[in-house]
């Protein structure tokens, strides 16, 4: 695995795939690898030629008083991981290599997509993550980019830019990797306490919950929101940022069930913020 720093010798090393023909598949990470992030890569290797793995944290997707400085981070560990999964090139810029000195164009998204969610409780993240992931297809050329239903928002923004501003890559959502107990697997839990990460259990379990109400019939919306909603509020150190029913594609908020469905939450509990969902096609 050839590890690069500068956006020059990324782009010098892909460039020598594409003259020989290969496909590039191309995983965009924030680091502190999990086994979600690792499903990503492992299917990107599957169909792919040549695979890319980028580790950065994004300055610009963080908000004033999120947690960019204490986002957890083990490049060695991230590293390794990688080379044993049989990733190609791992790219591993610098913050001041990715926004030098005198950076100043943004890709700014505007419309429902972004203004709904987290785009609603986290003003400017989206920004950050055009921007970021713009800059990171300009540097790739990726056939293939993968990325992770958990943030099926950025999923669904990420596809509205690539259609915007013809990128001509195809995105590929990955389905959601859980713990055994049903715990979304996020870099972010790392940040949970035993209590906190006890009290977590309740997200997936009020999803889960609301989807065999849904299999057993229900179409209300409403009603399936409130079940999430006092599911959750049932474990008092859990707070509920948002708990949405809507449709999968668009992100607009649905009254009865029908086609393709999402049931988003994002709770904090203490410090850490974090999101979950489930989609479900819906007769
Ligand atoms: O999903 C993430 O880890 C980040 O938002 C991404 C896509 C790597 C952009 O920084």
């Amino acid at each position: 695995m050839k590890t690069v720093t500068t956006s020059a010798r990324l782009r010098k090393a892909v460039k020598a795939a594409r003259r020989e023909g290969k496909t590039i598949g191309f995983v965009p990470t924030m680091g502190f690898l999990h086994a979600g992030h690792m499903s990503l890569v492992e299917r990107a290797r599957r169909e792919n030629d040549l695979v890319v793995v980028s580790i950065f944290v994004n300055p610009t997707q963080f908000g004033p008083n999120e947690d960019y400085h204490a986002y957890p981070r083990d490049e060695k560990r991230d590293l390794a991981m990688l080379e044993q999964a049989g990733v190609d090139i791992a790219f591993l810029p610098a913050a001041d290599e990715m926004y030098p000195k005198g950076f100043s164009t943004y890709v700014l998204q505007e419309g429902t997509l972004t203004g709904t969610l987290c785009g609603r409780s986290r003003p400017g993240h989206f920004r950050g993550v055009t921007t970021i992931v713009a800059k990171l297809f300009n540097l790739v050329r990726p056939d293939q980019a993968y990325f992770g239903q958990k943030d099926a928002q950025q999923v669904a923004v990420i596809r509205q830019m690539v259609k915007d501003l013809n990128f001509d890559v195809r995105i590929v959502d990955c389905p959601i990797v859980r713990e055994p107990d049903g715990l979304a697997l996020s870099s972010r839990n790392t940040y949970l306490d035993p209590d906190q990460r006890r009290d977590a259990r309740v997200i997936s379990q009020a999803l889960f919950e609301a989807r065999a109400a849904i299999e057993s019939g229900q179409r209300d919306a409403a009603a399936v929101r409130e079940l999430v909603r006092s599911r959750i509020a049932s474990v008092p150190s859990v707070m509920i940022d948002y708990v949405e029913v809507v449709d999968a594609d668009d992100l607009t908020p649905l009254q009865r069930l029908r086609g393709r469905v999402m049931i988003a939450v994002a709770v904090k509990i203490g410090r850490p913020r974090l999101i979950d969902n489930i989609q479900l096609t819906v007769q």
